[in-house]
């Protein structure tokens, strides 16, 4: 990448350092990395299937390619359709009882969405798993995930007195429950349902705040007996295996995020992005961006697979600073670290509360949100469960940190790209994560 033609550019293949400097403009369309959510599920669900099933538009990031890794260890046949950049995948399912004893320790990395998912799989089958995750994963609440499973009758244990990973999990007979969700994690809600799948009786959740729905959408289209009635959903176990589902995955909302709120603070700024999921479990970015005065449309909305999904436009806009909090939490927390982005150049204050879960994401969002942010010269304000962001800021470039998390190093570049002079963003490889092409995406629309 040459620097004189570009704003961004790796210092090394391993550890990577993106300078980026201010643009005049921003103009195009993007094509989005499928959405990891609904991937994760594709993948899983698929293995249990009986049959076939080819997974267009496959998230490419290093966390689904945990889950594939994982489930390949378990016995799974599946991989990408053709070349290793193919964003095709492909699963034979094993059906109800296929799954295998993997021979070495499970490593979902830096994915919590592998290890929970997982987790509530293996808890129902009969053998022994183990499995880990990198230094962030191993530091995330687990407990959350042990709790409901012992009351399904699983025998899981977790380091830390059952607080965190690694986890070793001795596959046995499960009972269905009745349960409401202490937080509103469709990662837990997700896992407790796979266990419920090879349970004996009814499993009944209760939401207090719904959170994202990809499993119950994928689980009726595959043809479990499932009910959402409200925010409760019961599931019954399978009487007969899963039918596989091919589909092609829609855009990353959370990818399109980053973009959505560059084109709304960018003063000279056109950008559209496509076939982008807008799944109203998801779609809080989308509202809370309209409350503050975004110019941005929806367009070209249809169905694939039981997931809405529409072309989004969004240009230079005129935001003002919004209050942030309550039901909505869930349906944006992972796009809060850009939504303060958002916050630091509106007009107005900010405020963003209930939102303590950030704290347990793959770093503090919280404290490494407002602490990259202000050394750029943002006026934040860290609260115990969000943060106060005074707007009107003028940022300028200065050294900043992903602290290894993707949300964080795409954040920076949003604010990089409207701050004055050159930003260095440390670790920002941290983004393969979830979005390896995003450095290039971004160089694309860039003009200067
Ligand atoms: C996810 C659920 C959310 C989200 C994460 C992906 C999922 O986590 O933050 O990035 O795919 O189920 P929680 O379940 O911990 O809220």
């Amino acid at each position: 990448m040459a620097e004189q033609s570009v704003g961004l550019r790796p210092s090394s293949r391993r550890a990577e350092t993106r300078i980026i400097k201010p643009c005049a403009g921003l103009t195009g369309e993007i094509v989005l990395p499928g959405d990891k959510s609904i991937s994760h599920r594709a993948a899983i669900l698929n293995s249990l299937s009986e049959g076939k099933a080819e997974i267009d538009n496959f998230a490419p990031g290093g966390d689904c390619l945990s889950t594939v890794r994982c489930l390949k260890s378990l016995g799974v046949n599946i991989g990408r359709k053709g070349s290793r950049e193919s964003r095709t995948l492909l699963v034979s399912g094993t059906g109800k009882d296929g799954l295998r004893e993997a021979s070495n320790v499970l490593d979902a990395r830096n994915s919590a969405t592998t290890m929970r998912l997982l987790g509530g799989l293996l808890a129902s089958q009969p053998f022994l798993s183990i499995i880990t995750g990198d230094a962030s994963l191993r530091n995330r609440p687990m407990g959350r995930l042990i709790e409901p499973l012992r009351l399904m009758g699983a025998d899981i244990r977790g380091r830390g007195r059952d607080s965190f990973a690694p986890l070793v999990i001795k596959g046995t007979e499960l009972h269905g429950i009745d349960f409401t969700l202490p937080v509103p994690s469709a990662q837990i809600k997700s896992a407790i349902l796979l266990a419920g799948l090879f349970a004996h009786g009814k499993t009944v959740l209760h939401q207090t705040v719904p959170s994202r729905d990809h499993t119950e959408r994928m689980l009726k289209q595959m043809g479990a007996s499932l009910e959402s009635q409200g925010s409760s959903i019961s599931l019954l176990p399978l009487s007969s295996p899963l039918i596989p589902l091919s589909l092609h995955i829609p855009g990353d909302i959370s990818s399109a995020a980053y973009f959505l709120v560059l084109g709304a603070i960018h003063s000279n700024a056109t950008i559209s992005v496509k076939d982008c999921g807008i799944n109203p479990t998801r779609t809080g970015i989308i509202d809370i961006l309209l409350a503050m005065g975004a110019r941005l449309k929806m367009d070209n909305e249809h169905l694939e697979a039981g997931e809405p999904l529409a072309d989004i436009v969004v240009q230079s806009s005129d935001l003002r600073g919004i209050e942030v909090g309550g039901d909505i939490i869930p349906r944006l927390i992972d796009e809060i670290p850009v939504l303060a982005v958002a916050g630091c150049i509106a007009r107005g204050k900010t405020v963003i509360r209930n939102a303590g879960e950030l704290r347990v994401k793959e770093s503090d969002r919280i404290a490494t949100v407002a602490g990259e942010l202000s050394r750029l010269g943002a006026k934040i304000e860290p609260l115990p469960d969000g943060m106060v962001i005074y707007g009107g800021s003028l940022l300028s470039g200065t050294e900043v940190d992903s602290h290894f998390d993707h949300r964080l190093a795409m954040t920076l570049a949003v604010a990089a790209l409207v701050a004055k002079g050159e930003t260095t963003i440390k670790d920002a490889q941290a983004a393969q994560v979830s979005y390896p092409a995003f450095w290039q995406t971004l160089q694309q629309i860039l003009n200067y």
